[in-house]
């Protein structure tokens, strides 16, 4: 048995990790660390009534330590971000703040706890990104975990000062750390602000498409669940000290997923008539292609231009490989958010129409 505390189980993965976990591993205590930024949301935990769940800031030592002395936790997996590039870009130090203080400040909660305190046997898993790496041509070989760091956004430098930490924290105090670099998420409860929900919810509306530069930029595509079962196969077989690739084998151009998402929101429209009632801006509520909202804006500064990743050792070690296609796992993404239009609505308040008045009003 487990007694687990997540932070940022409130947001996008860590709240799916949390329904996965609760759903694969009855009986273990789960704690939620969660602030409650603009991308947590407590709605993400609905029906979850025997998680606790503590609000409050992961930059709060004092608190960390009371949550990991009041519960016995034994395993920290650690989510809590800021996690969009865009946002990055526009306010840098909020980055620093949470993702490098933050981690430290956890760090230093566990040390204290786990090892100056109790002494028991525990685990720090630490979520990070693919990101740390950098960028890669064409034709240069996949991310692996001897990749040399690289980070070109705000954001990913953010991340990598936090690898760093827990590097550190594992070989200067001996924590028992694992940390996993994934690829780009999607899945439920995704804030739409990242290119699959956003452009779902755009192309609902009948509102343009934004795509940055030339749309040929690649990333692998990582459903959500096949990342909560990477992060399960790291706390389980993972050995303490390394870090592990977790990617969705689905290496795509951004043009190719918008083209997906704009012909499965056709079809949809097409298999279901009662769509076009409730979007009667979308250009399929007219018989009119998704894809004529596709409109090219100006790039995102620094925009990296290829992520893709190579998971020979999270297969070798650990024995992961995602269970779904991009296509299986697009399908579902499209089904959960056409079914569950009150989540999305609700958190499209002003603060995040202040956000996307900010981040696109100005590209040409
Ligand atoms: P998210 O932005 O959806 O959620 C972040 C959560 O952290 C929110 O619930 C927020 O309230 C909480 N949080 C933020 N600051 C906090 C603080 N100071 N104290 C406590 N809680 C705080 O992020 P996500 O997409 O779910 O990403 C989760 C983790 O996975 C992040 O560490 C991110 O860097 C990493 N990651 C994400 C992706 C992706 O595609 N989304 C890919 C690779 C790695
Ligand atoms: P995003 O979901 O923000 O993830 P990340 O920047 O972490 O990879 O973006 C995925 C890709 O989609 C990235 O190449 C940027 C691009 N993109 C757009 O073209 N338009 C948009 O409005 C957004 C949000 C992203």
């Amino acid at each position: 048995m487990t007694n687990m505390l997540v932070t940022g189980g409130a947001g996008f993965i860590g709240a799916n990790f949390v329904h996965y976990w609760r759903q694969h591993h009855a009986g273990d205590t789960i704690v939620v660390l969660d602030a409650l930024t603009y991308a947590g949301n407590r709605a993400n935990l609905a029906g979850l009534d025997d998680v606790v769940f503590e609000h409050g800031d992961i930059r709060d030592t004092a608190l960390v330590e009371r949550l990991l002395g009041d519960h016995a936790v034994d395993t920290i997996v650690h989510f809590a971000a800021e996690s969009h590039v865009d946002r990055s870009i526009h306010g840098p130090a909020a980055f620093v703040d949470t993702n490098v203080l933050g981690t430290l400040s956890l760090l230093t909660a566990a040390r204290s706890v786990w090892l100056a305190g109790s002494g028991r046997p525990h685990r720090f898993h630490h979520v990070s990104t693919d990101e740390v790496y950098g960028t890669l041509g064409p034709n240069d070989p996949a991310f692996s975990e001897t990749t040399a760091y690289a980070p070109n956004s705000p954001y990913s430098a953010s991340k990598a000062a936090s690898d760093h930490l827990v590097r550190a924290w594992h070989h200067t105090y001996g924590l028992d750390t694992v940390t996993s670099n994934c690829s780009n998420n999607y899945g439920p409860y995704q804030f739409p602000e990242k290119l699959i929900p956003l452009f779902l919810i755009n192309a609902l509306h009948g509102r343009p498409l934004p795509i940055y530069g030339d749309g040929q930029q690649v990333r692998d595509w990582l459903h959500v669940e096949d990342h909560c079962r990477g992060i399960e196969a790291c706390l389980t077989r993972g050995r303490v000290g390394e870090t592990y690739n977790i990617g969705g084998g689905a290496e795509l151009p951004n043009l190719t997923v918008i083209d997906t998402l704009c012909a499965a929101v056709d079809a949809a429209f097409a298999a279901d008539p009662a769509l076009a009632a409730r979007f009667p801006d979308a250009p399929a509520a007219k018989g009119l292609p998704t894809a004529s909202l596709k409109t090219f804006v100006t790039d995102r500064p620094g925009h990296d231009r290829r992520y893709a990743i190579d998971e020979t050792k999270a297969r070798n070690e650990l024995g992961y490989a995602p269970a779904r296609t991009f296509e299986q796992g697009f399908a579902a993404t499209l089904g959960w958010y056409l079914a569950n239009e009150g989540w999305w609505r609700a958190i499209m308040d002003g603060s995040y129409r202040d956000w996307v008045a900010t981040n696109y009003a100005a590209r040409a």
